[in-house]
């Protein structure tokens, strides 16, 4: 910021600045709901773009039925990142925006690159990738509930019915 936006910021007395949020959350709660929800959104994020990497370079002749169940997935998953980023957001947090940040926030390790014919090991990757996401949701839906914060719940719980059944779609391609 210029020295010049500096002056045009309002003064602390100034009664049009923004008040402190007070939505009924206190702050160290909603920070903790944050910080989980950052881990939450780098662990979507990542399998995400597993997903989509996998939609890409699939050959065989699984080809035509995975390459648009994972289309199916990650269009899902790539909506779903914005609600949780803006959930961030209305507590008061920032939202984590880089692969530095969601590389060192996510709970999934990226596996080496998968051979493109090796359907069977890029399930088994996504089903191990949904089932962390499921984890992490869990551990911010109880951070959450004790806070009274029932958008983040309802949103945790969303997203644990979506990863929980793509977990065992996949699972059952391995049956
Ligand atoms: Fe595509």
């Amino acid at each position: 910021m210029s020295k010049s936006e500096k002056n045009r910021r309002p003064s602390k007395a100034d009664k049009h600045e923004a008040p402190p949020i007070d939505i009924g959350i206190g702050t160290s709660d909603r920070r903790k709901i944050a910080d989980g929800l950052s881990h939450f959104l780098a662990d979507s994020y990542t399998l995400y773009l597993m997903t989509h990497n996998f939609h890409w370079n699939i050959t065989g002749p699984m080809f035509n039925s995975l390459h648009v169940m994972f289309e199916g997935q990650y269009t899902e998953q790539w909506t779903a990142l914005d609600a949780i980023a803006e959930r961030i957001r209305a507590l008061g947090a920032r939202a984590p925006g880089s692969y530095t940040e969601f590389a060192k926030l996510s709970s999934i390790d990226e596996q080496p690159s998968v051979e493109e014919h090796d359907w069977r090991e890029m399930v088994r990757q996504l089903v191990v990738g949904n089932e962390a996401v499921c984890r992490t949701a869990r551990k911010v839906l109880k951070t959450a509930d004790a806070a009274d914060d029932d958008p983040t719940v309802d949103l945790m719980t969303q997203r644990l019915n979506v990863h929980e059944k793509n977990a065992w779609m996949l699972r059952a391609l391995l049956a």
